[in-house]
C-alpha cells in the first residue's frame, strides 16, 4: 500500500507481516499492565463488527451524533457558511459525511486515511452522491502533518472528526493530534469535532458490553487477529471480555482478562498471564464541556460552539485555529 509520495504506509516484512503490528503486540505484550493499542482492532472482520456495534441498542454514540447532524444543521451550517474545504480526519462513514456535506455547500471534500483500499471505496461513493464536489482522497497517518493536495491550497478549510474517535487517546496525544490537525489546516481553519459526555456509569457500561455480546467479540477478535497474522497460539476461549468505567481518567476501557493461567507464544516469543491478568486493548475518554474545551485549547483550538443531542448524550463542537495568544 503506497501513498501518492510512493512512501509505503504499510510496512511488511518478507513473510507479509505488518511490522508496525508486530512491535506494538510484542512491546505491550511486554509491559507490567499489558496493552495493545486500540488502532488494531480494524482489520476486515474488526471493522465489520464496529459497524455492527453502532446499530446496537445500548451503543448510543453513533445515533446521538447523527441526530445532531441532522437537526442542529442549519446552525452549524450557519457559523461554518458554504465554501469550505472539509478535510475529514478518517475514511469518512456512509451516514455523517453526507449530512454534514448537504449542509454545508462546501468546494471540495478530502477524506485522509492511512487505509487506502477503505479511502477509495469511501471516495468514490461520496463523489457519486455528491456529483460537481471535487473529491481528493489523500492515503496519510494524520497523527501527523498531512500535506493537503495543492487544489485546496487557496480554499478556507473545515476539519471534520466525528464518533469522538479523539478519546480513543490519552490526553497527550490527543493534544498532540490536535496540534497536527492545526498545522494540517492552518490558522482560520475550523474544526468540527465530536466528543462523547460522561453519563451514568450503567448506561456507559452497557455501551461497550451489550447483551447480544457483539462488543465482547469484537475485543476477542484481536487475540484471533493476532494468532493469524503474527503466529500466534493464544487460547482466544481462555479470555473474557471486560469493560471497566475508569473514574480518575473518565474512561472507559476494555480489557481481555485471561479466566485461568495461561501460556502462549507470538512470533516466537512467549508470555505467560496468571488468572485475573488483562490486556487493556481500548480506552474511551468521555468529556464534560469544560474537559472538552480545555482539550480543545491545549491542542490550539478555540471552541466557537456546542451542540448535544436531545438526551445530552453526546457533543459536537466547533472550534477555530487562532494565532497563539499570551495575553488573557
Ligand atoms: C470508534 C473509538 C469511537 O470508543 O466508542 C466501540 C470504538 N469500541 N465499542 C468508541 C468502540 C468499543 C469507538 N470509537
Amino acid at each position: 500500500m503506497t501513498n501518492p509520495t510512493g512512501l509505503k504506509l504499510v510496512e511488511r516484512d518478507a513473510s507479509g507481516v505488518d511490522t508496525a503490528f508486530r512491535a506494538d503486540v510484542l512491546a505491550g505484550l511486554a509491559e507490567a499492565q499489558k496493552a495493545i493499542p486500540a488502532r488494531w482492532f480494524y482489520d476486515d472482520a474488526g471493522s465489520q463488527l464496529f459497524e455492527d456495534i453502532t446499530r446496537l441498542p445500548e451503543y448510543y454514540p453513533t445515533r446521538a451524533e447523527t441526530e445532531i447532524l441532522r437537526e442542529r444543521a442549519d446552525e452549524f451550517a450557519e457559523l461554518i457558511g458554504p465554501g469550505r474545504a472539509v478535510v475529514e480526519f478518517g475514511s469518512g462513514s456512509s451516514v455523517k459525511t453526507p449530512l454534514l456535506l448537504s449542509a454545508i455547500k462546501p468546494s471540495a471534500y478530502v477524506p485522509l486515511d492511512i487505509a487506502g483500499d477503505f479511502l477509495r471505496a469511501s471516495s468514490a461513493a461520496l463523489a457519486e452522491k455528491f456529483p460537481g464536489l471535487p473529491v481528493h482522497p489523500v492515503e496519510a497517518d494524520f497523527m501527523r502533518r498531512v500535506e493537503l493536495p495543492g487544489e485546496i491550497a487557496d480554499l478556507p478549510k473545515l476539519g471534520f472528526f466525528p464518533g469522538s474517535t479523539i478519546g480513543n487517546m490519552v490526553a497527550r496525544t490527543a493534544t498532540d493530534l490536535l496540534r497536527s490537525m492545526r498545522e494540517t489546516l492552518g490558522v482560520g481553519a475550523l474544526l468540527l469535532i465530536g466528543m462523547d459526555l460522561i453519563k451514568d456509569e450503567a448506561v456507559l457500561k452497557a455501551a461497550y458490553d451489550d447483551a447480544a455480546g457483539v462488543t465482547a467479540k469484537f475485543n476477542l477478535n484481536l487475540l484471533h487477529r493476532i494468532n493469524r497474522e503474527l503466529g500466534g497460539n493464544i487460547p482466544v476461549d481462555a479470555f473474557a471480555h471486560e469493560a471497566r468505567w475508569n473514574d480518575t481518567y473518565a474512561r472507559i476501557e476494555m480489557h481481555l482478562v485471561a479466566k485461568s493461567d495461561v501460556r502462549f507464544s507470538v512470533s516466537g516469543q512467549s508470555f505467560a498471564m496468571a488468572e485475573g491478568e488483562s490486556i487493556h486493548t481500548e480506552n474511551s475518554h468521555k468529556f464534560t464541556r469544560r474537559t472538552a474545551y480545555t482539550l480543545l485549547a491545549a491542542g490550539g483550538w478555540e471552541p466557537r460552539a456546542r451542540w448535544t443531542d436531545s438526551e445530552q448524550r453526546f457533543s459536537l463542537l466547533l472550534a477555530e485555529a487562532r494565532p497563539p495568544r499570551s495575553a488573557p
